[in-house]
């Protein structure tokens, strides 16, 4: 496995690849970002992951500076992962001094995790268009659990007319029901127990809607027992052609989001 840091670096490790798939990732890699490395590397002759912590999706009252980063650790992952190009770039190598065109999506960037956090699709859109630029990638790779992040970049290469297919692959979790992410790292054993209210409730409002009941109003109920999470919002919306529960919570000082299909399949 290759580790490069800079554009001309990871460009000349796919040179003459026929197939490039990308998995651009923020590191602290977990078995949800295998599952990308998985997917991609089933339909792609090179794999590259970029581990990027992008700080134009973070707000300045967000965790950019502590989000957990041990790329050591990241650089072994991926190579059991099945990665061959590990793309570690500095700020710098993505925005230099005088950087100063974004990527905003309009409508779809603005409710959900955009009403949460304005400004973080600007920061993702972004960074994925110069990620496919930089990479030249047959396929990228991204992940359910970020539904309305994986729809944006689908938007992004519809209406900027890239040549990339965008796979998204279903959400992985671990045995006790939460979604892998990285700032499940933040989480005390007791913070993550009280984390499992919001995969509870995302369940209970997907069985209230296969009955014909309110899926939110059966999940706000889950999420209001458990004292220690504050629910962020809780919103039935289409995405990419599925209609999709979704949820934000945060635990202590950790946010989560997490959501189920209720209709429709994942594409
Ligand atoms: P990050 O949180 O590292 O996630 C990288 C990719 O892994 C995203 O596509 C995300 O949806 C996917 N992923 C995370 N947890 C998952 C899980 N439990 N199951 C399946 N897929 C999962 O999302 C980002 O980074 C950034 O916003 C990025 C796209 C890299 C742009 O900076």
């Amino acid at each position: 496995m290759r580790i490069t840091r800079t554009i001309q670096e990871v460009r000349a490790a796919v040179d003459g690849a026929a197939e490039v798939g990308l998995v651009p990732t923020m590191g602290a890699l977990h078995e949800g970002h295998a599952a990308l490395f998985a997917a991609a590397r089933s339909e792609c002759d090179v794999v590259v992951a970029s581990i990027f912590v992008n700080p134009a999706q973070f707000s300045p009252a967000e965790d950019f500076s502590t989000y957990p980063r041990d790329e050591q650790k990241d650089v072994r992952f991926a190579e059991g992962a099945g990665v061959d190009v590990v793309f570690a770039p500095t700020v710098e190598e993505i925005y230099p001094e005088r950087f100063q065109t974004w990527v905003e999506v309009e409508g779809l960037g603005q409710g959900l995790e955009g009403g949460a956090r304005p400004g973080h699709f600007r920061g993702v859109a972004t960074v994925c268009l110069k990620l496919c630029n930089i990479v030249g990638p047959r396929r990228a790779y991204f992940g359910q659990k970020d539904a309305q992040q994986a729809a944006v970049v689908k938007q992004v290469v519809g209406d900027l007319n890239l040549d990339v297919e965008i796979r998204v692959v279903p959400t992985v979790r671990d045995a006790d029901g939460l979604a892998f992410s990285s700032r499940n790292a933040y989480l005390s054993g007791a913070e993550r127990a009280a984390a499992l209210a919001l995969p509870r409730a995302l369940l209970a409002g997907a069985d209230a809607h296969r009955r014909g009941e309110d899926a939110v109003v059966a999940a706000q109920a889950i999420l209001a027992s458990e004292p220690s999470l504050a629910a962020d919002y809780l919103e039935v919306a289409r995405l990419n052609g599925a209609l999709y529960l979704l949820g934000a919570a945060r635990v202590g000082r950790t946010r989560l989001i997490d959501n189920v299909i209720l209709e429709g399949a994942l594409q």
